[in-house]
């Protein structure tokens, strides 16, 4: 696996480095010997997942404390990864926020954090770190978005339209920088057991529910995503370009699935299947 991701001394900054996803990434970078910039907000944990990974994995690994909704913050980050490795080969976008709330209560201020993080956040760290590929003329971007990007997650407010943004910059960054070497591609994962949604499934029900949904049969783990996010990231996946990759078990596609026949749908079929 080593050898063909060919991630070795690889330049990677993962934003939302310590979140849930981001820890996951970033662990998965290291084991392939690529150099690892963590970037979030919490100093004392970005230290200390940075220093684990250096030592557990022989890499060499950069936390930096950085507001991706604040230029400043990432331009110094820019300039502070450019100062220690002298270039960037990988760009994860990862942080953003879901917060819940029905439409018809959702302050305008609520509306707009979500965009500014999800969306503006995702923006600011794709120019600033994509103007740096562009004078490389080489760079490879993979931005995490959601199958709520494509259909709506209810009463989670802006989360969708800021992710169905997040789809479109991406294919935007392909379309205007692909003559300069740089790649941008979407991870769209759904029903994932991650830290902050391990609670759920603890209940056997939600875990026997929402597995049914999936055509699969079951819950996403941390390794489905990050193996996505590392195959975009490698030139395995060089002619890749602008595209939306779902890792969701096949939930997305089952619509028809899930609405009900007289006597299941598998059995309908069979009652009245033509020999
Ligand atoms: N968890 C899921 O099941 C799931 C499903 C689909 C998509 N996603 C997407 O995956 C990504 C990561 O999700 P997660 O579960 O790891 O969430 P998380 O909350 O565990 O991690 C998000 C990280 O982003 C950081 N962050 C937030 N705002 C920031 C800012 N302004 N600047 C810098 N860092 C900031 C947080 O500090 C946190 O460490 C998100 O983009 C999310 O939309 C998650």
């Amino acid at each position: 696996m080593t050898e063909w991701l060919n991630l070795k001394d690889q330049v990677v900054v993962v934003t939302g480095a310590v979140g849930g996803m981001g820890t996951k990434f970033t662990e998965d970078f290291a084991a392939q010997g690529a150099n690892v910039v963590l970037m979030d907000l919490n100093e004392e944990k970005l230290n200390s997942w940075s220093k684990e990974l250096a030592d557990r994995y022989g890499v060499k690994t950069l936390p930096i404390v950085a507001n991706s909704t604040k230029e400043d913050e990432v331009n110094a980050a820019v300039d502070k990864v450019v100062a220690t490795f002298g270039k960037i080969d990988i760009l994860v976008n990862t942080a953003a926020i879901l917060r819940f709330s029905p439409l018809e209560d959702l302050s305008v201020d609520e509306w707009r954090t979500a965009v500014d993080i999800n969306l503006t956040g995702y923006f600011i760290t794709s120019q600033a770190f994509g103007k740096q590929m562009i004078k490389q003329k080489s760079g490879n971007m993979v931005h995490i978005s959601t199958v709520a990007a494509i259909f709506p997650e209810t009463y989670s407010g802006a989360y969708s339209s800021t992710k169905a943004g997040v789809s479109m910059l991406s294919k935007q960054i392909a379309a205007e920088w692909g003559q300069f070497g740089v790649r941008s591609n979407c991870v769209l994962p759904c029903l994932v057991e991650t830290p902050m949604s391990h609670a759920f499934y603890t209940d056997p029900e939600v875990q026997k529910g929402r597995s049914r949904l999936v055509a699969s049969k079951r819950i996403g783990q941390l390794d489905d995503i990050s193996n996505a996010v590392l195959y975009l990231a490698s030139d395995r996946s060089d002619y890749t370009n602008g595209a939306e990759l779902k890792v969701d078990g096949g939930l997305s596609i089952m619509m028809q699935d899930m609405i009900p026949k007289p006597g299941g749908r598998r059995q309908y079929a069979i009652d009245h299947h033509q020999k």
